[in-house]
This record gives C-alpha cells, sequence and structure tokens, in this order.
C-alpha cells in the first residue's frame, strides 16, 4: 500500500469562509472526474454550512446531479426521523432536493443491531464499488468529508477502541459512543475512508482549539490516522487555530 502524503493544512478567516472552500474544493473534485462520482459525507454541525451552501443556487446549478452519488461516513444508531441521524440532515438541508433518491446511500438502521447495519453498508459499498477488495489504483470515493471530535475521534471512530484498528471490514458498528451524543453508531473503517482521491476535514470554532493542539503532535488518535490515499486537507479556521480575526 503506499503510503498517504503529507496533510495539507489551509487556514481560512471563519466558517463562512471555511464552508465556502469546502464547497469549491467539491466543486473541483466533480470537474476531475467525467464519469461517475462518489462523494462521502459527514454529520455532526461542522459539515451543515457547507451543505447549505450546495443548496444554494450559485452551487446547486454547479452540481450534476445526474452522476453524482452521496454517501455517509459514519451514522448514529437512530431512525432517519430521529434529529441525530447525520443522513437525514444532509438530506433535509441539501440531498432531497435535488439528488436522485437512488444516488443517496444512507446507513440503514432499521435492524436490530448496529453490526447488522454494518453489514448490509459494506454490501452496498461493494456492490456500488464492483469488486470485494479496494485497489489502491482506483478509489471507492473522489471525496471523502471529515469532522473531527473534541476526542480525536473522526467518523465513529473513537481513540482506543478496537474499531480504529479494523482493516478487513469495510464497515462495523460500534455499540457505544465515546462522546456525547451516547448512541450506537455505524462507522466505516480507515482503509474503506482512505479509499478516496480526496479526504477533507473541516475544523472551525474556538472549542477546537485543545484538540488541534494535539493533532499537530505524534499522538495516535484516529483523525491522525485517517489519511487519503491521494490527496488529504485540513480546513482550519482561526479561531480553532487561536488566532484573531481580524
Ligand atoms: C458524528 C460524526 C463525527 C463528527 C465529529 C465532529 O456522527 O458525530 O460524524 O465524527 O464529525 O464528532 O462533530 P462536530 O462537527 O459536531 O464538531
Amino acid at each position: 500500500m503506499p503510503s498517504p502524503a503529507p496533510i495539507n493544512r489551509i487556514v481560512v478567516a471563519d466558517p463562512a469562509a471555511l464552508a465556502d472552500a469546502a464547497a469549491k474544493r467539491l466543486i473541483a473534485r466533480i470537474e476531475t472526474n467525467p464519469g461517475r462520482i462518489a462523494i462521502c459525507l459527514t454529520g455532526g454541525s461542522s459539515p451543515k454550512q457547507l451543505y447549505r451552501l450546495l443548496a444554494s443556487e450559485a452551487y446547486s446549478k454547479r452540481i450534476p446531479w445526474n452522476r453524482v452519488h452521496w454517501f455517509i461516513g459514519d451514522e448514529r444508531f437512530v431512525s432517519p426521523a430521529d434529529p441525530l441521524n447525520n443522513m437525514a440532515m444532509a438530506r433535509g438541508i441539501f440531498l432531497d432536493r435535488f439528488a436522485p433518491k437512488d444516488h443517496i446511500h444512507p446507513i440503514l438502521t432499521d435492524v436490530a443491531t448496529p453490526d447488522q447495519s454494518a453489514e448490509r453498508y459494506e454490501r452496498e459499498l461493494k456492490s456500488f464499488y464492483g469488486a470485494d477488495d479496494l485497489d489502491p489504483a482506483r478509489p471507492l470515493f473522489d471525496l471523502v468529508l471529515m469532522g473531527i471530535g473534541p476526542d480525536g475521534h473522526t467518523a465513529s471512530l473513537f481513540p482506543k477502541y478496537p474499531a480504529v484498528n479494523e482493516t478487513k471490514r469495510w464497515v462495523v458498528g460500534v455499540p457505544q459512543a465515546h462522546v456525547d451524543p451516547f448512541v450506537p453508531r455505524v462507522s466505516l473503517t480507515l482503509p474503506t475512508l482512505a479509499s478516496c482521491r480526496e479526504m477533507l476535514f473541516e475544523l472551525a470554532g474556538h472549542e477546537k482549539r485543545a484538540i488541534l493542539a494535539r493533532l499537530s503532535t505524534d499522538e495516535s488518535l484516529p483523525a491522525n490516522r485517517a489519511r487519503s490515499l491521494g490527496e488529504t486537507v485540513l480546513l482550519v479556521d482561526q479561531a480553532a487555530l487561536g488566532e484573531k480575526t481580524a
């Protein structure tokens, strides 16, 4: 497996600039692929401004909706009607208005356990990809969006949990969360998330300052271990860096 390239850190002024930079990268990524495109979304609060931007006229008209498929990197094991559901949040903000229904690929939670949900999503990903093994020369996703939690988790891969070391399974059930919301999760694993042309982290706000400082060391946190086999970018705003905005 090729070693991942170093992370490319891009500093922007504030959350609005961060969403704009992320939207521009998403469009640029789409424009490099004239065929079928796969984008893996993320949950939490960080991407909401980006999703609102994608729903705006300026951006929505630049997305070739019939060629783009939308996945999710992790899900809270709750029903789609629950406000905690990550894909329901993305659907509510932009996907349901623009994306063909069969291009939206939620992690379904209408089964007994997070593991069953994970197995089903793994089958769906493999069928979309057309193989049971990921080929580094043919990434699964064009773009993977990521957030970072206060404990250094990313997707639902929490520090010191076995899921973060999983190398065979594409998707795993995570019976217990390490931070709020304390609901079971389903998460893509590091090799699955790595199978992309670009992994794009968004980190904004002064409450992210402490974890950003820890990530700048060699500490083995999930967010430090998540890297694309292509390009990895960290979009960070001045508040997260501890800098004052002008
Ligand atoms: C989730 C996420 C998770 C999130 C981080 C950052 O389901 O909670 O996908 O990995 O991205 O916790 O969350 P915020 O964006 O809310 O800070």
